[in-house]
């Protein structure tokens, strides 16, 4: 039968929280999916009181570890043992989607940085080539929004919004103080990734293409 997709969340959180250990230092992802993991490890990590540090991936969660008494770290101070992380899109080689709030930037320097990480995902996030839904989010300074829409264009985007805030009449701004555009392609090729990131002015895509990444679902 089918389970709703907060359901299917809940149980990749749980099962998530299985793999916790005490001394890990975790790479913890934003999204809804990760917030649901953070609380089940948190309550795991009270119950037997295990010695466990978060690298936290957005304020966000930041502010989530502290509510729920989850001791953070910061990637300068410590190397995650491991990571997980929630995705808007997984194509079929483990290629992922991701940036719908925006802290793709400090999500990818966590994956890099950890030695193992878990994607947690429902049924909805597969499809069968990147794209097929969701835009692909670009962080971009302020200074170089122009040179970037028409590099942008030239790499063969087809669609570029910026990404606006909702109860603020102007754009959405990074943790890092710098704009999000939304990108469409007509088909997003293993090379795009480098490419979007060469552009002079992005300072990341939500592109993640080739990483060491294991995919949890129900
Ligand atoms: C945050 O910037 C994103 O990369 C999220 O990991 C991604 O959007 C998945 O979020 P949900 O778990 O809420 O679907």
């Amino acid at each position: 039968s089918e389970i709703s997709n907060r359901e299917q969340k809940e149980k990749v959180a749980d099962k998530i929280a299985e793999r916790v250990r005490s001394g890990d230092v975790i790479g913890v992802g934003s999204g809804s999916t990760s917030y649901l993991a953070l609380l089940a490890i948190s309550k795991k990590v009270k119950e037997q009181k295990l010695d466990v540090l978060a690298i936290p991936t957005s304020h966000e969660v930041s502010l989530a570890c502290s509510i729920v008494g989850l001791k953070t770290t910061t990637l300068q101070n410590a190397r995650p043992d491991w990571s997980f992380d929630g995705a808007d899109e997984v194509d079929p080689q483990k290629g992922l989607i991701k940036g719908r709030g925006g802290a793709m930037f400090a999500e990818k320097l966590v994956i890099k940085s950890s030695p193992e990480n878990y994607i947690l995902v429902d049924s909805s996030k597969f499809v069968s080539y990147l794209g097929e839904k969701f835009a692909v989010p670009v962080e971009v300074d302020p200074r170089a929004i122009n040179l970037v829409e028409t590099e942008l264009l030239k790499l063969g985007a087809r669609e570029i919004d910026l990404r606006l805030a909702k109860g603020k009449d102007g754009p959405i701004i990074s943790e890092a103080g710098n704009l999000i555009v939304d990108v469409r392609f007509n088909k997003i090729t293993s090379e795009y990734e480098k490419e979007i990131k060469a552009i002079p002015g992005v300072i990341e895509s939500g592109l993640f293409i080739g990483y060491e990444v294991e995919i949890l679902t129900t």
